[in-house]
């Protein structure tokens, strides 16, 4: 049998792939490798390397006792086959041919007649790794001058701006599939049909109670009309939602409960209501509010 790798190579390299193979395949859920994270993976691994040895160990001794069996001519044969280093031919031949240098044995054709104090010269030819790259780079070369000076292809600051503009598309890309990343500062009034259905539900579920169905009040304020104790606009709404009301008063904070899309979604249907009548509206409390003209 040829020995491509001795023992000491080959038992850490097929463990270290499997042990990586366990830690790609099995998610730990959290940031613990499996192994710590899994008693079980643990004792696989333990039990893995003990194949190994144990296989290395078996196959050595059935190469002993093969061994004590052959007559002596055969053993010699097997001792020269087992000591011989292994080498990579191509590798090799290919790497000679790159550096393209004549053998020292036949050195005595390419000397030249220069001698200074005894050192003489070799009229050896350009390594050929070196000449490829040269012309793959008078390639290169012509190629850029073409592209870029001669067609005008394009230059760093349309690079620059293309680039630009594919991030801002990709921006708006994500905020619309980040409704849920709103805050207070950031929160805008939700128009589409699905948004405001699903805030009149939340509305219903949650709300009611305190502010009617219409919106026109009870233990809560009046929410249709213009006047609003903690600010009027989507912004307000959104944070005495989020945040609740002053203290004592029943109007809790939200936050917990709802998500900020939710949360988005309620304050955007209460804005709908705006100017409606209601069956019996509560008196007017707090301020008007006028949104800023910007
Ligand atoms: C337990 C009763 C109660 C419930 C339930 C309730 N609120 Fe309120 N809400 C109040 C009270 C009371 C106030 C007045 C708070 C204050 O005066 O500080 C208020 C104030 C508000 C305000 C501010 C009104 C203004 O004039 O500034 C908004 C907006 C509001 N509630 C929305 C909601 C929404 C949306 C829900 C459902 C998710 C809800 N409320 C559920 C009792 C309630």
């Amino acid at each position: 049998m040829k020995n491509m790798s001795p023992w000491w190579i080959r038992i850490p390299l097929i463990f270290f792939v499997i042990f990586g193979l366990t830690e790609y395949f099995i998610d730990s859920g959290s940031s613990e490798p499996a192994f710590i994270e899994y008693p079980i993976v643990l004792g696989f691994l333990i039990l893995v390397l003990l194949i190994l040895i144990g296989s290395e160990v078996i196959v050595k001794s059935i190469e002993n006792v093969m061994f004590q069996t052959l007559s002596d001519e055969a053993k010699q044969k097997y001792l020269e086959k087992n000591t011989k280093k292994w080498e990579w031919k191509w590798g090799k031949k290919t790497y000679a041919r790159l550096l393209g240098s004549k053998p020292m044995e036949s050195e005595e054709e390419i000397i030249l007649d220069h001698d200074y104090d005894g050192i003489k010269e070799l009229d050896n030819n350009l390594p050929p790794w070196w000449v490829y790259l040269f012309y793959a780079s008078i390639v290169f070369g012509v190629v850029y001058l073409a592209r870029f000076h001669v067609f005008n292809d394009y230059n760093q600051i349309t690079e620059y701006e293309q680039e630009v503009a594919e991030a801002k598309i990709a921006i708006e890309e994500y905020k619309k599939t980040a409704k849920g990343l709103v805050d207070a500062n950031t929160v805008e009034v939700l128009t589409e049909a699905s948004d405001l259905k699903a805030g009149e539900k939340i509305y219903t579920t949650s709300c009611v109670a305190c502010h009617m169905a219409d919106g026109g009040g009870g233990i809560g304020p009046n929410l249709t009309d213009e006047y609003w104790i903690l600010g009027g606009g989507i912004k307000n709404i959104f944070n005495t939602i989020s945040e609740g009301g002053r203290d004592g008063k029943g109007m809790v904070a939200w936050k917990q409960i709802l998500k900020p899309l939710e949360r988005a979604q309620v304050a955007s249907y209460i804005l709908t209501m705006q100017g409606t009548t209601p069956a019996s509206p509560k008196d007017a409390e707090g301020e008007i509010w006028r949104e800023e003209v910007q």
